[in-house]
C-alpha cells in the first residue's frame, strides 16, 4: 500500500515490537489476515499488566485497528476471529488490573454526580501541571506533549463510542460535549486540530500516531483504558464516567499547561490548545456529571458503580502517568522510550491559526 498523502490524519506506521506478543501481532498485521497460533498469550501473566511495555503495545495495536488502522495493514484484521481473541486475552489481564488498583467506589446516597465529585476531590496524585507550569524546561514540556499527543490528535473518538449505547438525557449531554470537542463541525476549532498547532508550534511531528513508539506502557494505557471502555457495550457506565473525571479534571491543569508555554516564550497559538480547555471544560464538566452520568443513572441505576469505576480508574492511571514523568525528570532521564528530537527554538513560526469567530459559552471549542 501507497503512502497516504496527507499523514496529519492516519493511518501511522505500524510501531515496533516491545516483547513477544506485540511481535507476534506487528508480524502477523504485515501480512493478509490470518488465524494466530490459539495459545498466544494463554500464559499472559504480567507481573504489572498497567506498566507491561509488550501488553500495552499489543493492546493499542489491536484496538487501532478500530480507530484509523495501519498504514499497510490490511482492514479485515478489525475483526479477525483469533486476533479478537488474543485481543480479550489482554483486555481480562488489563481490567482485571484496574479494577484490582480502584477496588469498587461506592455510590453515596446523595447519587452517582456526588460520587463523581468526591472522587476529584480525593485525587491526590502528583502535580504535573504544577510542575509544568513553574519549572518544567522546554525538552520536558515538548515529552509532555508528545506523550499526550496519543490521545488529543484523536481527541474525543474513544468517548463517541457511547452514542450508539445511549438514548434520553445522557444521551443529549454526550452530543453537546462531544460537539464542542469536534469544533462544532468546525475544522479550524476541532481540539485535534488545536493541538496539532501546539505540537507544531514546539517543532514536533504533527502526524497521527507519529509518537505512539517512544510512549511507554503507562502512556498507551490511558488510551487503552478508553478504547477498552469503548469498545465493550457492558462497560459504557465506565466510559462516562471516565469522561466525567477528564472533565472534572481538566480546566485548571489546562490553565496550567497555558501558563507553563507561555513562560517558555510560546505564542497564543502555541497555548490555545489548553486555553480553550480552560473555559471548555468547566462548562462541560457540569453537564458530564449531573446531566450526563446522572442521566445514565436515572434510566438505568445498576450502572451507577460502573460509572465511579470508570471515572477512578482514569484518574488512578492518569496518577500512574504523573508519577512517572516526574520520577523521571527529577533523576534526570527521559520520560520517553527514546527522547524527544532535539528542541527548536521557542517563538518559531510555523504558521499562524486561521481567523475564527468569537467564542460563545455554549461553543467553547
Ligand atoms: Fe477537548
Ligand atoms: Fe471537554
Amino acid at each position: 500500500m501507497s503512502e497516504p498523502a496527507d499523514r496529519r490524519y492516519g493511518p501511522a506506521t505500524l510501531p515496533r515490537e516491545r516483547g513477544p506478543l506485540s511481535a507476534a501481532v506487528v508480524e502477523a498485521l504485515r501480512h493478509p489476515p490470518h488465524d494466530l497460533p490459539a495459545d498466544l498469550g494463554a500464559d499472559l501473566d504480567p507481573a504489572d499488566p498497567i506498566t507491561d511495555e509488550d501488553l500495552q503495545l499489543t493492546l493499542f495495536l489491536c484496538y487501532e485497528l478500530h480507530y484509523r488502522g495501519w498504514l499497510g495493514v490490511d482492514e479485515s484484521w478489525e475483526w479477525q476471529p483469533t486476533l479478537l481473541a488474543l485481543r480479550g486475552r489482554c483486555e481480562r489481564v488489563f481490567e482485571a488490573a484496574l479494577r484490582r488498583l480502584v477496588g469498587t467506589p461506592p455510590v453515596p446516597a446523595a447519587g452517582v454526580a456526588a460520587g463523581l465529585a468526591e472522587l476529584v476531590a480525593a485525587d491526590d496524585g502528583p502535580s504535573l501541571a504544577a510542575t509544568l507550569q513553574r519549572r518544567a524546561d522546554l525538552s520536558q514540556f515538548r515529552e509532555f506533549v508528545v506523550h499526550r499527543s496519543v490521545y488529543h490528535l484523536r481527541e474525543a473518538d474513544p468517548h463517541s463510542w457511547a452514542l450508539p449505547r445511549l438514548g434520553g438525557p445522557a444521551k443529549a449531554a454526550l452530543v453537546e460535549i462531544q460537539t464542542d470537542e469536534y469544533g462544532n463541525g468546525r475544522l479550524d476549532r476541532m481540539h485535534a486540530e488545536l493541538f496539532r498547532r501546539t505540537l507544531d508550534r514546539l517543532g514536533l511531528d504533527t502526524g497521527y500516531g507519529a509518537h505512539v513508539d517512544v510512549a511507554p506502557a503507562v502512556t498507551l494505557a490511558t488510551n487503552n483504558l478508553m478504547s477498552l471502555f469503548g469498545l465493550h457495550r457492558r462497560l459504557r457506565g465506565a466510559l462516562l464516567g471516565h469522561l466525567a473525571a477528564f472533565e472534572m479534571t481538566s480546566s485548571l491543569p489546562n490553565r496550567r499547561y497555558g501558563n507553563g508555554l507561555r513562560r517558555l516564550g510560546f505564542d497564543e497559538v502555541a497555548t490555545r490548545f489548553y486555553d480553550e480547555h480552560v473555559e471548555a471544560d468547566a462548562v462541560h464538566e457540569q453537564i458530564a456529571a449531573h446531566d450526563m452520568c446522572g442521566g445514565l443513572v436515572r434510566v438505568e441505576p445498576a450502572l451507577a458503580s460502573d460509572v465511579l469505576f470508570g471515572a477512578a480508574a482514569g484518574l488512578a492511571v492518569d496518577r500512574l502517568f504523573a508519577a512517572h514523568l516526574l520520577d523521571s525528570w527529577a533523576t534526570g532521564r527521559s520520560s520517553l522510550r527514546a527522547p524527544a528530537p532535539p528542541a527548536l527554538p521557542p517563538k518559531v513560526s510555523l504558521g499562524a491559526l486561521p481567523a475564527v469567530a468569537p467564542s460563545t459559552p455554549a461553543a467553547l471549542v
